[in-house]
């Protein structure tokens, strides 16, 4: 890993977004209430399951879950070097190191969830951070064989720029592995908007651009995307938010005496808002694997 430049890339919205601090005293510093609810995997459980969207304690295991099967999509084994962008506190750096034996390196504009994933240890030797943007990736051409952004990519101002950054990164024949959620062509700009609003990102791709840009960036699909909209539809549609107002709208309330219920009421009302989306097919949650070319 000696061969990546660790130049800084400039910063983000999203830097300021995580870099606040603006619950102290939670475990896990730059994860805010998602933390709280989720341990060091920043993404939904998007799992078909009952017994972990009817149990809170059980979202990280479903979370975990899905990290596990972008892996297994990937074919990520002992001889990969991945490069995770946006790696949050470096849940799937230790996780795929751990449990596929490869190297990873989490790329991140946060500098406290940097800090954070720092101090969460992993598997020795196997595993860097490094602080750059998704935009212009501190690293040298072709050094990875895997580059992995879970999601966060709707995070991301530039959108192909970024894709052309991970395609630059990857050794020949390496892979991207892609998880995130995009629009379909029946979104509206007033879906887009409330999206905004409630995710602070500045914008969100519709699936059809996302394989447009995907292309245009110089990677071909392998296989065809596997689709969880179900899950936002179904399960989550019913579970989350009885499982939400039990286990965790109390503590996230408790944790302020001002802003502590307005917090819990606004990611109640976002997530709700997704689950609206995937129900009236406005919204798809997918992961992919596509190859440099
Ligand atoms: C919702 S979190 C997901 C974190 C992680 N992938 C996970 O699933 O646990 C989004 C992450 O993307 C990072 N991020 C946002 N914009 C970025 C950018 N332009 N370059 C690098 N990282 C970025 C954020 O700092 C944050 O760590």
């Amino acid at each position: 890993m000696d061969d990546i430049d660790q130049s800084q890339a400039s910063g983000a919205r999203a830097a300021e977004y995580y870099d606040s601090a603006w619950l102290d005293g939670v475990e896990l510093p730059g994860t805010g209430i998602v933390g709280l609810m989720l341990g060091d995997q920043l993404h939904p459980p998007m799992v078909d399951d009952d017994g972990v969207w009817g149990s809170g304690p059980r979202w990280v295991e479903g979370a975990r879950e899905c990290t596990r099967r972008l892996a297994r999509l990937a074919g990520i084994g002992p001889d990969d070097v991945v490069l995770d962008v946006g790696c949050g506190v470096g849940g799937a750096v230790r996780q795929v190191s751990a449990e596929f034996g490869c190297r990873a390196v989490g790329l991140n504009v946060s500098d406290l969830q940097l800090r954070t994933a720092a101090g969460l240890g992993g598997p020795a030797g196997r595993i860097a951070y490094l602080r750059g943007d998704a935009q212009r990736i501190p690293a040298r051409e072709g050094a990875f064989t895997c580059a992995w952004t879970f999601n966060m990519f709707y995070h991301i101002p530039d959108k192909p720029r970024a894709l052309r950054e991970m395609h630059r990164v990857l050794a020949p024949g390496g892979r991207l592995a892609f998880d995130d959620w995009v629009l379909t062509r029946a979104a509206d700009a007033a879906d887009q908007a409330e999206l905004r609003h409630h995710w602070s990102s500045p914008d969100w791709m519709t699936d059809a651009q996302l394989l447009a840009a995907l292309h245009d960036a110089g990677f071909d699909l392998r296989g065809e995307p596997v689709d969880y909209t179900h899950v936002g539809e179904g399960v989550m549609r019913r579970l989350f938010t009885p499982t939400y107002d039990r286990d965790f709208a109390p503590r996230i309330a408790a944790l302020d005496a001002r802003w502590g219920k307005r917090m819990a009421d606004d990611f109640r009302d976002a997530v709700e808002h997704t689950i609206d989306l995937y129900a009236c097919g406005r919204l798809r949650y997918l992961q992919l694997v596509a190859a440099k070319r």
